[in-house]
């Protein structure tokens, strides 16, 4: 039996499995509002995997610090004297204040506000205001440093930390979909996060928020009005063609995707004529790959080999389980931050290419913050559908029926690269968001990262 937080209730394996019937496609709404499952969740999804923290320059120097979450624990992202990027846990180690207020800055040091404990930028206890007087000199100052995240690392100047020492590396955690995620963002060349990370409060379960970024249904209907005064357009928001890759653990790519022929369009096409392309702005590309790719904005040549032959036809949305979403054109990252079951904080990163210039940084800054965000046109679309589910979720009779995740369930075959990538490429689906609640099954079924590694999922083969 599975208990975790104050007085939760405990849960079986049988009944954790219960929550979502993988043969049917049908999940227990229940899921998205009892607090005891949520507690599961903080302590066996947040609490275990590798979160999102911070780009590397968001903290270029000594002090520079950001604060952030892994799940409801507040930390602090901070390079410290040597150099390494430190997360500490934002709780004062003598009676649970934060130790840091502002969300992000520059410091030598983090002073308490409570009675002034101060902490060095690596977490140790620095000094102690009465260390003599008051605690006669018995206070043991190694004991008391702020706790420390179990690992910190990076890839392509993305970190992430766990609070599990037995997490695996990053880049296993990660595995191919969750790299060629990042990769979409590094491809861009050099980036620069843009200052001020926006923040919104949705009253909606986490999940919810997460599913849909995976969901290439609902963009006709929900977004009709964004298609009628000409903010972007049908053919680009719910493209017949569509791939998708899953990944270890519960990341996947969903969306749009490129035909192999059409790849081998663009492969054939005069080296010239590919460096000229390579050149060009995502705007500029975006424009000229109408005749080729639907709209999609072809990807540099030199992609290809970072992401394979199959990872390089992805136009679709990332997910790096469990809530980090590498969104549109790959220059925003968003984080889907549990408040509750009933609220989800979601935060969007901006990320600009060094080498753009001043008109294509106006553009892509123009796109973005009319998109996504409080202010984005789509995001307040998608806000209160996902508030509405969640709501709904809450009626004792609405509860009975589960929700319908079967679209495409059983339909479609994953093919096999000789890359050895996989892929399914098919019409509009579900196949992400009932993968994704696959894996989020296993991780709150499992009691350790030894049994999770056991007992995941296989990454699917054959009908799917
Ligand atoms: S709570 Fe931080 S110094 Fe007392
Ligand atoms: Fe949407």
């Amino acid at each position: 039996m599975t208990r975790c937080g104050p007085g939760a209730r405990a849960f079986s394996a049988q009944e954790i499995a219960g929550w979502y019937d993988a043969d049917q496609g049908l999940i227990d709404k229940r899921i998205y509002v009892d607090p005891d499952i949520y507690e599961l969740e903080l302590e066996r999804v947040f609490a275990r995997a590798w979160n999102f923290m911070a780009h590397d320059s968001q903290i270029p120097d000594t002090g520079d610090y950001f604060v952030s979450y892994i799940g409801e624990d507040s930390v602090i992202v901070v390079r410290d004297d040597a150099g390494a990027v430190q997360v500490l846990l934002n709780t004062c180690a003598h009676r649970g204040n934060v130790v840091c207020r502002a969300e992000m800055g520059n410091t030598h040091s983090f002073q308490c506000t409570y009675h002034g404990w101060n902490f060095s930028l690596d977490g140790r206890l620095a000094a102690v205001p009465g260390s003599d007087p008051f605690y006669r000199g018995k206070l043991d100052r190694s004991r008391w440093g702020l706790a420390k995240a179990a690992k910190v690392e990076s890839y392509k100047g993305f970190h992430f930390a766990t609070m599990d020492p037995d997490a695996p590396p990053l880049a296993d955690y990660l595995g191919e979909v969750g790299r060629i995620g990042i990769d979409q963002m590094a491809v861009h060349g050099e980036l620069e996060a843009v200052d001020g990370v926006q923040k919104n409060l949705i009253d909606c379960n986490w999940k919810i928020a997460v599913d849909n970024l995976y969901d290439w249904y609902h963009v006709n209907v929900s977004h009709r009005s964004a298609m009628r005064v000409g903010f972007v357009n049908a053919s680009v928001m719910q493209p017949m063609q569509q791939m998708v890759m899953l990944g270890e653990y519960g990341h996947a790519i969903s969306g749009p995707g490129i035909s192999e022929e059409q790849q081998q369009v663009i492969d054939g096409l005069p080296d010239a004529e590919r460096a000229r392309l390579d050149a060009l702005s995502f705007e500029a590309r975006a424009e000229l790959a109408p005749r080729i790719t639907e709209r999609r904005p072809l990807r540099p040549k030199a992609v290809k080999a970072v992401m394979g032959p199959v990872g390089v036809r992805a136009m679709g949305h990332p997910n790096i389980f469990p809530n980090l979403w590498i969104s549109t054109r790959a220059l925003q990252l968003s984080l889907r931050i549990p408040r509750g079951p009933l609220q989800t904080e979601v935060w969007w990163f901006t990320f600009m290419p060094k080498h753009y210039d001043a008109q294509q940084r106006r553009m892509a800054m123009k796109f973005m913050s009319h998109s996504f965000g409080p202010a984005g046109l789509l995001e307040q679309d998608d806000g209160e559908n996902w508030t509405c589910s969640t709501r709904a979720a809450l009626g004792r009779v609405a509860r009975r029926r589960p929700q319908n995740l079967q679209m495409a369930l059983g339909e479609d075959q994953v093919r096999l690269d000789p890359s050895g990538q996989r892929s399914i490429e098919t019409r509009v689906n579900e196949h992400a968001q009932r993968w994704h609640y696959r894996c989020w099954a296993d991780w709150l079924k499992a009691a350790s990262w030894d049994e999770l590694k056991r007992s995941k999922s296989p990454v699917p083969a054959g009908r799917v």
